[in-house]
C-alpha cells in the first residue's frame, strides 16, 4: 500500500507544517502545540453539539465527528487537529459488546478473560470502518494546512479495557493474565494490534497526516514486562503505518522507565506525561529523539502567572531535545476554561 496521490503529505500540503516538520526531527520557527482531548467537554460548543447525542454515536457520525474535530481548531488556533473519536471505537465496529459511560469510560457487556473468550473475539472487517474514513475525509478536506493526527489505543491498553471490563487504576487482573497464560495474552493483544492497526490505515488513508498510538495505562508495567509481552504487540499495531511513512507519536502515562523502550517499538516521537522533566526524558533517550509533552494539566486550573512561568520551562526544557511539539502530559480535563488553552497556544506561538 502507497499513500493516496491526494494525501496531504503526498501533495505537500502538509508536509511543511510545524508538527509534521517537528515529527521529522525538525525546528520549524514557532514550535507546534496542540493538546490531546482538545475536544471535548472543555468546549461549549462541544456539549451544544453533544446534546443528547450517545458518545459511541456521535464518533461514527462523520458530519459530526468533523465538526467537532474541527471546533478547537478554530477556536485555540492550535497546529494540529485531533480526530474526534474514541479509542474503543474499532473494538465497538468489531462487533464487540462495549459502551462508553459519561464519567467512568469503556464498559464491556462481558469481560475477555479466558482462552475461549479471546477466540471468539469477532474479525474486525475493514470495511466497517467506512464512517471513520468518512469522518477523517471531511475534517481534512476543511483543515487546510493543518494536519490531523489520527489515533489508536494501543494493544495493552485496549487488552486492559477488555479483560478488566472497563477502567481500573492498575490493571491487576489483566497484568494477572500476562505471566498466568502468556499464550492467551498474546492472541488477546494480537488482536488487539490487529484492530488498531486497521483503525491507524482507515484514518491515514482518509487523510491523517501524522498518527498517534495512545498506550495510556502502559506505566503499570515493569520494563521487562513491556519489552516481552507489550512491545512486540505494539509494534505491530504500527507497523502498517510505518510502511506508508506516516509520522508515528507514541504516548502513555507513567512511563519514564519505558521511554527508550516505547520509541523502540517504532516511533518518531516520544510523548511524556507530567512527571518527567522534558531534558531528563530527552537524556534518557540519548539525545535523539524529538518529543512531545508535557505541560502539567492540573496547572490548567492554576492563576496565569503560575501557568505560564510553566509553559516558559517546559519550553526551556525541551530544548533539549531535536525537536518539541507542544501538548499537555495527558489530556484536558473536562472542567478547563476553554480560554486557558487559548492563551497557552497564543504564549508558545509568540515564543517563535
Ligand atoms: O480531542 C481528542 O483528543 C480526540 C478525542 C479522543 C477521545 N478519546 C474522545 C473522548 C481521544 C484521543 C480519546 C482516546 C482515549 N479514550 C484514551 C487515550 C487517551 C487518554 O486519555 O489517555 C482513553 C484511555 C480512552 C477511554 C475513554 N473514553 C475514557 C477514559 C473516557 C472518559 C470518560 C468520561 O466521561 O470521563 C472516554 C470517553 C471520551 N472519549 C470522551 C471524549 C470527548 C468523553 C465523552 C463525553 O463527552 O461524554
Amino acid at each position: 500500500m502507497t499513500l493516496p496521490p491526494d494525501h496531504p503529505l503526498a501533495t505537500g500540503r502538509t508536509a511543511g507544517s510545524p508538527l509534521v516538520r517537528a515529527c521529522r526531527g525538525d525546528r520549524p520557527p514557532v514550535p507546534p502545540v496542540w493538546f490531546m482531548r482538545q475536544a471535548g467537554r472543555s468546549l461549549p460548543e462541544y456539549r451544544a453539539a453533544r446534546e443528547g447525542v450517545e458518545m459511541l454515536d456521535a464518533c461514527l457520525d462523520p458530519e459530526l465527528a468533523s465538526e467537532l474535530t474541527l471546533q478547537p481548531v478554530r477556536r485555540h488556533g492550535v497546529d494540529a487537529a485531533v480526530f474526534f473519536s474514541d479509542i474503543v471505537v474499532p473494538v465497538a465496529l468489531a462487533g464487540v459488546d462495549v459502551r462508553i459511560v459519561p464519567g467512568r469510560g469503556p464498559v464491556l457487556g462481558s469481560p475477555v478473560r479466558t482462552a475461549d473468550d479471546v477466540a471468539r473475539l469477532p474479525r474486525l472487517d475493514p470495511a466497517a470502518l467506512a464512517p471513520v474514513a468518512a469522518g477523517v475525509a471531511r475534517a481534512v478536506g476543511a483543515l487546510g494546512s493543518t494536519p490531523l493526527v489520527g489515533f489508536a489505543g494501543a494493544p495493552y491498553t485496549l487488552a486492559s479495557y477488555l479483560v478488566e471490563g472497563g477502567p481500573s487504576r492498575d490493571q491487576l487482573r489483566a497484568r494477572a493474565l500476562m505471566r498466568t497464560d502468556p499464550a492467551t495474552w498474546d492472541a488477546l493483544l494480537d488482536w488487539c494490534a490487529d484492530v488498531a492497526g486497521a483503525f491507524l490505515l482507515a484514518q491515514v488513508a482518509a487523510g491523517a497526516s501524522v498518527v498517534q498510538l495512545f498506550d495510556s495505562w502502559v506505566g503499570s508495567v515493569s520494563l521487562d514486562d513491556y519489552v516481552t509481552r507489550v512491545a512486540p504487540h505494539s509494534a505491530r499495531a504500527l507497523a502498517g503505518v510505518r510502511a506508508l511513512g506516516v509520522p508515528v507519536i507514541h504516548f502513555g502515562v507513567g512511563t519514564g522507565e519505558l521511554l527508550a523502550a516505547m520509541h523502540g517499538v517504532g516511533a518518531d516521537v516520544v510523548g511524556v506525561d507530567w512527571r518527567l522533566p522534558l531534558d531528563e526524558a530527552s537524556r534518557r533517550l540519548g539525545g535523539t529523539v524529538p518529543l512531545q509533552g508535557n505541560i502539567d494539566p492540573a496547572l490548567l486550573a492554576a492563576p496565569w502567572p503560575v501557568l505560564a512561568e510553566h509553559v516558559a520551562d517546559v519550553l526551556r526544557r525541551g530544548e533539549a531535545a531535536p525537536a518539541h511539539i507542544v501538548n499537555l502530559g495527558h489530556g484536558v480535563p473536562p472542567d478547563t476554561d476553554p480560554e486557558v488553552l487559548t492563551r497557552i497556544v497564543a504564549a508558545v506561538h509568540a515564543r517563535g
